[in-house]
């Protein structure tokens, strides 16, 4: 059991505090994954700093711990994309711990949409089984989008972070996804054939609704709790005193879903398509009244993105009571050396979580360790 000396951000008010325990990925076996065909990593230590030149395999690999902890890799929903090219499939295998207890998950993809998830050689029925067993959290060059990007980039960040915290909100958005996209193609049917069969609306809407309106009322207490650390790391990694806004945006403030859905049917008739519903919500992000993605510098943007990404840490870490596995992929590019040592204190010197850093410089990266002085690896790749 580690002992954790200080918690900077105190007791989120929502959820529980737990005993902390420790988790950590032991071992990784990568089979016609992306650019590795066969390869066995061991993980020996908690911080383990990849090197290596560009286009060596230093972003598949974070990826491919992503995806033993997400059933899916980060950066795509084809999994297809991620089979070897001239391969037929690929196999990841994890070997965790977790306080102790030793977890061997296997993601297989036999092509054609044939995907197995193993915990301990016994298979899922469902993936979302296993969401929320081993967190992690991933910080990349390109998740600036998530501050300048449109919203479906907040709204998957969101989900992602509440459903690794609430199987019952997974399995709602499950639901509402589903029957959205049902409707919207009935919708659509009606507007090509010209005949409208109101009672089939009605069915899709009374399973809609109660979805629709249970997730919204997960996102509005869980960013109630968030945002104030979201601000809080926001003044610390940004070193100012610069006043961040954060709001819900979301039209089921102002009208109860049901209600808003049945107003907007000839609307949504019109367009064929669903006008209303927690699919068209926002995160939104201001400075002195004005929206951030807008005039904020590149600086503010970076310090925006890490501030949602440690409250994301902290949050999962607080519920859970163990901290998430932290994806640090190229971040010695995009932060400069004080956000840099900020980042890397918070999660290593206050936390017992488990880091892997890529960086293409092994040295700066060796230094950047070195600094840290907790016990590390370096795989050069
Ligand atoms: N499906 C695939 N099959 C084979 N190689 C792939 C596949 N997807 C990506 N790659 C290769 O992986 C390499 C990039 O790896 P990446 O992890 O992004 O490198 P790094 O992060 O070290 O710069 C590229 O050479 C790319 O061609
Ligand atoms: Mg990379």
């Amino acid at each position: 059991m580690v002992t954790i000396n200080k918690n900077p951000l105190g007791t989120l008010p929502i959820w529980q505090k737990k005993v902390y325990c420790t988790v950590q990925l032991q071992q990784l076996k990568l089979t016609q994954y992306k650019n590795y065909y066969i390869d066995h990593f061991t993980f020996e230590e908690r911080v383990v700093g990849i090197s290596g030149l560009n286009g060596v395999g230093k972003t598949n690999l974070l990826d491919a711990i992503h995806y033993l902890c997400f059933t899916k890799s980060y950066f795509t929903n084809s999994d297809n994309s991620n089979v070897q090219t001239g391969q037929q499939g690929f196999r990841l295998e994890g070997l965790f711990d977790k306080d102790g207890e030793a977890f061997k998950i296997a993601c297989i993809f036999r092509g054609q949409n044939k995907k197995e998830i193993r915990c301990n050689d016994l298979e899922y029925e469902k993936f979302s089984q296993h969401i929320g067993l081993f967190p992690c959290v991933m910080i990349a060059p390109d998740d600036v989008e998530l501050i300048i990007g449109g919203s479906e980039s907040r709204r998957r960040w969101l989900d992602t972070l509440i459903s690794q915290l609430d199987a019952h909100y997974l399995q709602q958005l499950i639901v509402y996804n589903k029957i959205l996209q049902q409707r919207n193609s009935l919708l659509k049917q009606f507007t090509e054939t010209r005949r409208v069969d109101n009672s089939l609306l009605d069915v899709l809407d009374a399973q809609l609704a109660p979805a629709g309106q249970a997730i919204f009322e997960e996102r509005r207490v869980f960013l109630q709790a968030l945002l104030p650390v979201i601000q809080q790391h926001y003044l610390d990694i940004s070193g100012t005193e610069e006043y961040l806004q954060l709001q819900y945006d979301s039209q089921l403030l102002t009208q109860p879903f049901a209600e808003g859905l049945h107003q907007s049917r000839s609307r949504d008739l019109a367009a064929a398509r669903t006008n209303v519903g927690i699919h068209k919500d926002d995160v939104v992000f201001l400075m002195q009244n004005e929206p951030f993605k807008q005039f904020a510098s590149q600086g503010q943007r970076k310090s925006l993105l890490f501030a949602l990404k440690l409250a994301e840490f902290d949050v999962l870490r607080e519920h859970k009571g163990f901290s998430p596995i932290l994806l640090l992929d190229d971040v010695f590019e995009k932060l400069d050396a004080s956000r840099m040592g900020h980042l890397l204190e918070q999660v290593c010197a206050y936390t017992d979580a488990q880091l892997f850093i890529t960086d293409t410089h092994k040295d700066r990266l060796q230094e950047a360790l070195n600094e840290l002085d907790v016990m590390h690896q370096i795989i050069s790749l």
